[in-house]
């Protein structure tokens, strides 16, 4: 037993914390909450109002801080906690903002489109000044942070529209071109790079699962990929039950 390492990704969208409460991007309109996303996600609108944006993210990370971790994030932080044990490599990608995965117990995750409870001096390329103090609780209308090393507003670690990803391209393709085992969970996958994980992945022939409500990823080679249609919290704890069970025994 344990002879060969199994290297896995595990990628995930705002669908795993659907079932927490947070609405996801595409399927409801709780989309923005009604604002235009070019005024609370983009350097744009921040420039413009940064209060608007300031109050758009405190109300989200409250919310947040009222969901819990669900049935899916526990799922994800047992494999990795199971490939740690027995040697195996897990790497866990993230399109989500909120904690939860964090939350459930899951470590070393990768926010690829930054993270609601981590802030940054807008003067981002000179200053670059970061904190994960939690600043909404200093924020009050008209107050805005501001960063104590150059004066400039600070602004919650998220990336905008226009902006780059908090991680390198060419490391999340090289992740996926490394695993054996790719595990896509609760995304639409209709931005960069969720849309080309699969393809990396099937560079390297590695099996690819998708756990969603509607199946995401078409013209994949079906002995190498399976769709597991439906809520993820439901799905993704057999399917990690009976994944650890099997590689054990085998
Ligand atoms: P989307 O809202 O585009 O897609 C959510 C996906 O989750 C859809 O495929 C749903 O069918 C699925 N889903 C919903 N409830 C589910 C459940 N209970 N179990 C399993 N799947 C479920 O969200 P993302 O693909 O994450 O970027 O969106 C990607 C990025 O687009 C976001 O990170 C955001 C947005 O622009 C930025 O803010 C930079
Ligand atoms: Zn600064």
């Amino acid at each position: 037993m344990g002879e060969s390492i199994i290297n896995i990704l595990i990628f995930t969208g705002a669908g795993i914390s659907a079932d927490s409460g947070i609405p996801t991007f595409r399927d409801s309109n709780g989309l923005w909450e009604n604002h235009k996303v070019e005024d609370v996600a983009s350097p744009q609108g921040f420039e413009r109002d940064p209060n608007l944006v300031w109050n758009f993210y405190k109300q989200r990370f409250n919310n947040v801080q009222n969901c819990e971790p669900n049935a899916s994030h526990y799922a994800v932080t047992k494999l990795q906690k199971w490939c740690e044990d027995n040697g195996h490599a897990c790497h866990i990608i993230t399109q989500n903002i909120d904690n939860l995965h964090e939350r459930s117990g899951s470590q070393n995750v990768m926010h690829i489109h930054g993270t609601i409870t981590a802030f940054n001096c807008n003067n981002k390329w000179s200053c670059g000044f970061k904190t994960s103090e939690n600043l909404y609780e200093q924020y009050a209308e008209d107050l805005i942070p501001e960063c104590p090393k150059c004066g400039q507003y600070m602004r919650p670690s998220v990336v905008w529209f226009g902006e780059q990803l908090a991680i390198n391209f060419d490391t999340i393709t090289t992740l996926a071109e490394q695993c054996d085992v790719c595990i896509i969970i609760g995304t639409s996958a209709q931005v960069q790079p969720a849309a080309s994980i699969p393809v990396h992945a099937s560079y390297n022939n590695a099996k690819i699962f998708e756990f969603n409500l509607d199946q995401a990823f078409h013209l994949m080679d079906n002995r190498k990929y399976s769709f597991q249609a439906g809520k993820a919290c439901e799905t993704l704890p057999r399917f990690v039950e009976e994944f650890i069970n099997k590689e054990k025994y085998k």
